[in-house]
């Protein structure tokens, strides 16, 4: 009855240890792996048309005039926020002449492209337009 026991508490122990080891990474990972590859190309497109010709090709921006997309100072800008605060900020601010323009799918995608340009890598699933789950996600370093 003892064995029993023990062997019960150490398979509960093990599946507490598994699910902590597997809760804690996702928290940290932050933007990483919150999008989708084949999103990050739908992204790219959805740049070409629609932001490129004033934050440029490259995402590199112009100085003093529009901000860098990805990079550096990108990076710095955004880490301590969440992804649902880059969100909303395209969403509701960009494109600079048209906002508003844009529905929440093709907001995520190219909230995608951008972070992919940046390195932070791609997962398995597509990156959602729900607000509060994507402010639930801190953009973190890549
Ligand atoms: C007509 C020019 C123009 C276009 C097109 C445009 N933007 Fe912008 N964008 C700006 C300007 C100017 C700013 C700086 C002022 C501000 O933050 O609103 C800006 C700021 C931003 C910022 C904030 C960057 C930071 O780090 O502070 C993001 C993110 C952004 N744009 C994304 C986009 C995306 C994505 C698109 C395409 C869907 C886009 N923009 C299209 C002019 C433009």
């Amino acid at each position: 009855m003892t064995k029993k026991l023990n062997i019960l508490i150490a398979a509960a122990t093990a599946f507490l240890v598994v699910c902590v080891l597997h809760a804690v990474p996702a928290a940290q990972a932050g933007a990483s792996g919150s999008f989708s590859a084949a999103q990050v190309t739908r992204g790219e497109a959805v740049y070409a048309t629609q932001c490129a010709s004033c934050h440029g090709l490259e995402l590199e921006g112009v100085a003093d005039l529009f901000p860098a997309l990805a990079g550096a100072t990108f990076v710095q800008t955004w880490q301590d926020r969440s992804v649902g605060e880059l969100f909303e900020k395209v969403i509701v601010t960009m494109p600079a002449l048209d906002p508003g323009s844009m529905t929440p799918a093709q907001t995520a995608d190219v909230v995608a492209y951008m972070l992919s340009v940046s390195k932070y890598p791609a997962g398995s699933a597509d990156l959602g337009s729900d607000q509060a789950a994507l402010n639930a996600i801190p953009v973190g370093a890549p």
